[in-house]
């Protein structure tokens, strides 16, 4: 039997998934690293971390596959989006990288808009200048660390990093490029525009390559470290984002994926790269050959059931917190959440915003808070359900994954709210499994990543929307979306007591 390995470098963790011929999880390893927060706002992490902690991860893995590693044909990956590597003429990490959920760099992106231009900056890059994405970090650095920055020879994302590791070739491929700012969506090239503009030496931007493209084999120091074979092709990869997608089908003009981890997504495939959102959603290159995907992302969607349990209920595993959903009517009871526990992006981009709890009453218990928290992050992500709509999608049925199908309870909210058919898969392992198809069909398994879709994916269960919960939470969605508006200046006046 053939096998494939899918890395995914995470936020909080690199989980490593051992796939064979038939698209089944043969084996899973999963390995945490810590972020770092010096101060308010800032998000980085070591880059040795995840070489060190992903070489543990194979190596565990290794020792307990009884095959043959020569058996194991592709290595590709998935990363977390955005975060910014800076190395040296030696390919020496020149400092922590800066993650995507560092918000330090406001005022870089209002630099952005004044030199480029709002409108122009959407016409290369397709997306509007938020603290998340690659270039205003770069500019952070420039501004703040100006040894640091003349000291940079080339600046790559978290798993171009690690995959540079593993083979000795530095490359980005264009689905994690299209987050920097500095890549021309539409045209898969960097932007001289851009680059002149901030006065960026266009050799630090890595050779572009395709998502399956084979970019070397593993190193003869990486084999002894890890018993990989030395014939094991690695495959360029993914963004976190796209490689979900793969994961979950989302081949194909009409599918759309609702994915729930720290962050929420919802995501929808375009074939072409000509439709104007005028920057409400991210537009980005799939992983997928010549395709994009149209994104809103809600910033503490797991993050903030997580957070809730955290300082509420520490003790109960999440199974419990979530247990009593069903006995809390539509609305917990009066009871609203908003999910900006650390500002949001869709549809408000807007660092400055926090959550809050609207209408607490006495006679509220915990169950009312869970089941309002859920419904709260769901809301948001059907904000950008709504932009999608509004545009002309037809959105009718949704691939759900992630952290949102681990309750039935949930998914059904998820149906009503979104007015949609949700669909949950048999085994359902995210973007790993996306970049584990990207090995797969780049080692030339199928002729097609849909192909390989046909294969590897099978539905689970669906969740039929109910039409009396529809009309319900349609009434109390218009509250929601009411909450930001009147919470936005007091939040901006509480900036000063955080
Ligand atoms: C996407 C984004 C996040 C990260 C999480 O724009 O910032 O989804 O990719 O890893």
């Amino acid at each position: 039997m053939k096998h494939v390995i899918g890395i995914d470098l995470g936020t909080s963790a690199v989980k490593v998934l051992l796939v064979n011929q038939h698209g089944n999880v043969v084996q899973e390893v999963s390995k945490p690293f810590r972020l770092i927060h010096e101060q308010v706002g800032y998000s980085e992490q070591d880059p040795q971390d995840w070489v060190n902690q992903t070489v543990a991860a194979l190596s565990d893995l290794l020792a307990n596959f009884t095959g043959d590693p020569d058996s194991i044909e592709g290595i590709s990956f998935s990363g977390q989006m955005h975060g910014l590597v800076l190395l040296d003429e030696n390919n020496e990490v020149l400092r922590n990288a800066i993650l995507w959920n560092d918000t330090r760099t406001t005022k870089q992106c209002e630099y952005i808009y004044d030199v480029v231009g709002e409108e122009k900056l959407l016409n290369i890059t397709k997306n509007p200048a938020l603290e998340g994405f690659t270039l205003p970090k770069i500019l952070w650095v420039k501004e703040h660390e100006p040894e640091i920055f003349a000291k940079t020879k080339a600046f790559v994302l978290p798993k171009d990093y690690l995959r540079f590791q593993l083979t000795n070739e530095l490359h980005m491929e264009y689905s994690d490029a299209a987050g920097t700012l500095l890549l021309d969506v539409a045209n898969q090239e960097w932007s001289t525009t851009i680059c002149d503009l901030f006065d960026i030496d266009m050799s630090i931007c890595p050779p572009l390559v395709e998502s399956h493209a084979k970019v070397g084999n593993i190193t003869s120091n990486l084999a002894s470290a890890t018993g990989l074979s030395v014939n094991t092709s690695v495959f360029a990869g993914g963004a976190d984002n796209a490689c979900g997608a793969i994961g979950s089908g989302i081949l194909e003009e009409g599918k759309t994926l609702c994915s729930i981890g720290t962050s929420g997504v919802v995501l929808s495939y375009e074939a072409s790269e000509d439709k104007d959102f005028q920057g409400q959603v991210h537009y980005f290159n799939h992983a997928a050959p010549n395709a994009f995907y149209t994104m809103g992302v809600t910033l503490s969607a797991g993050h903030s059931l997580s957070w809730f349990k955290d300082t509420f209920a520490a003790d109960e595993t999440f199974e419990q917190l979530v247990d009593n959903v069903q006995s809390v009517p539509i609305g917990s009871n009066g009871l609203l959440y908003t999910p900006y526990l650390v500002g949001e992006r869709t549809p408000h981009a807007d660092a400055s915003i926090r959550a809050s709890f609207i209408g607490m009453d006495s006679s509220h218990t915990r169950d009312d808070f869970v089941r309002s928290v859920l419904e709260g992050i769901t809301f948001s992500l059907n904000e950008s359900i709504e932009i999608f709509r509004q545009k002309g999608k037809k959105i009718d049925t949704i691939i759900s994954t992630g952290g949102g199908t681990k309750n039935d309870d949930w998914l059904q909210i998820q149906a009503d709210i979104f007015n949609a058919t949700i669909v949950k898969l048999k085994s359902e392992q995210g973007p790993g499994i996306g970049a584990a198809m990207l090995a797969a069909y780049g080692s030339g398994w199928f002729s097609s990543l849909k192909e390989c879709a046909e294969e590897f994916l099978q539905i689970d269960k669906e969740f039929k929307p109910i039409a009396a919960h529809v009309e319900r939470y349609k009434a109390l969605y218009q509250i929601y979306q009411d909450v930001y508006k009147h919470t936005k200046s007091l939040n901006e006046r509480l900036v000063n007591f955080r």
